[in-house]
């Protein structure tokens, strides 16, 4: 299974067990199993210039490359395998810190926690040698109310009308979940805070449990008998594999998306950063952030990985659209010209009160803000 590797050699943790060798192995086991077969065959006879189709773009579906070409092409019902992939910016309108946006991105404002380099926070060989500064922040980060944005519910509203063939993302806030998209629309490419497991032992432990030992000021410790292992909730730290789940559902849900929708990543982290790559060259390709992002991977992994290098503004643009936006603006936008504006407006409204009354049933209620 791949494992999370972050791409750009600025950021690269530098720790010893981090040399070139190790590294090396540890990609090359992970795209053995990341990458079927035909795929990889494709990529290397694309990569080395073997291919007989000399001609690499494909057909342009769109009737306008631009985002009401795309309101246009699902308002015709003419796709019906959209794939969403997230990132972080998707819920920064909840509240929650994305992590590479200059001064606000959480990167920029671990300086107290002493780390060798920022993604330390979340690399497992610095979790194993110090665990604490990651349990520091998950207290300090630990939402007091789990609010869905109005981007999730664009992305709930797109599962509604039959049109979503799964979610990607890399959050672990869970708030695709509550904004009502079911469990198997939703792939958790980065794990899930929901659970955690012993790193000795493995004995599963549930998020309350988890909550309160964070809340303690504790490192989390096994408490089977005779093991004083560390728990960790299962999210990826970089150096992990990936769940199982996303390379079960990666190979035929690229090969079958109709539209690829992108929002709120910067697109740094692989293999998440190259799914984009993944779908049909005439697939439309939807990319809505408020940077432009050039996610294609530098240094070693430029080679074995593939490239997902947009073409948004040259005379050759066919499918690619950049929309400049906070995720809920282009969301709401997009759902206007397809003429569900009104329906999406509708469903933050009563989505909202509904969470906000069960937040009232609560013993301590927080009042969810209507959007
Ligand atoms: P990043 O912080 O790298 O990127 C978030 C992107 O969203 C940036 O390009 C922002 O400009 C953009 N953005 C922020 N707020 C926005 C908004 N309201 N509307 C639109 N765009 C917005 O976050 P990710 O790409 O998710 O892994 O990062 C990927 C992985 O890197 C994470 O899963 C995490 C991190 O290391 C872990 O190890 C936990």
């Amino acid at each position: 299974m791949a494992e999370k590797e972050e791409t750009d050699p600025k950021t690269q943790p530098k720790s010893d067990s981090e040399n070139v060798g190790v590294n090396a192995q540890k990609v090359l086991d992970g795209l053995n199993e990341f990458l079927d077969p035909s795929f990889l065959g494709n990529f290397m006879r694309e990569r080395l210039h073997l291919s007989d189709d000399v001609d690499e773009s494909g057909k342009q579906v769109l009737d306008e490359v631009s985002v009401e070409g795309v309101a246009r092409y699902i308002k015709d019902n003419k796709c019906k395998n959209i794939i969403t992939m997230a990132g972080a910016g998707i819920s920064t309108s909840a509240g929650i810190p994305d992590f590479r946006s200059e001064g606000s991105g959480l990167y920029d404002n671990l300086q107290k926690y002493n780390l060798p380099c920022p993604e330390a926070i979340f690399t497992i060989d610095y979790f194993h040698e110090n665990p604490k500064p990651f349990f520091v922040l998950a207290k300090e980060l630990f939402p007091g109310t789990l609010t869905p944005t109005p981007c999730h519910y664009f992305i709930r509203m797109l599962h509604d009308k039959g049109l979503l063939l799964r979610h990607y993302t890399q959050n672990i806030d869970t708030l695709e979940r509550i904004s009502g998209l079911p469990d198997d629309k939703v792939v958790e490419a980065h794990g899930t805070f929901h659970t955690s497991h012993c790193l000795t032992c493995k004995k599963q432990y549930t998020l309350e449990w988890m909550k309160e030992k964070i809340f303690s000021d504790v490192v989390p410790q096994c408490e089977e008998t005779d093991c004083e292992g560390v728990v960790k909730p299962d999210i990826v730290f970089f150096g992990e594999a990936l769940p199982k789940r996303f390379a079960d559902c990666v190979g035929p849900d690229f090969e079958n998306c109709d539209l690829l929708i992108i929002m709120g990543t910067s697109l740094k982290v692989q293999p998440f950063a190259s799914l984009s790559s993944r779908v049909s060259k005439d697939c439309p390709r939807l990319y809505i952030n408020l940077q432009a992002a050039d996610p294609a991977p530098a240094g070693f992994l430029a080679f074995f990985m593939p490239t997902s290098s947009f073409d948004f503004d040259s005379e050759k643009k066919y499918r690619d659209v950049f929309k400049q936006a906070t995720c809920d603006d282009g969301c709401q936008q997009l759902a206007d010209l397809i003429g569900w504006g009104k329906e999406l407006k509708t469903l933050i409204k009563t989505e909202t009160e509904k969470i906000n009354k069960e937040n009232a049933k609560s013993e301590k209620p927080e009042k969810v803000k209507a959007v």
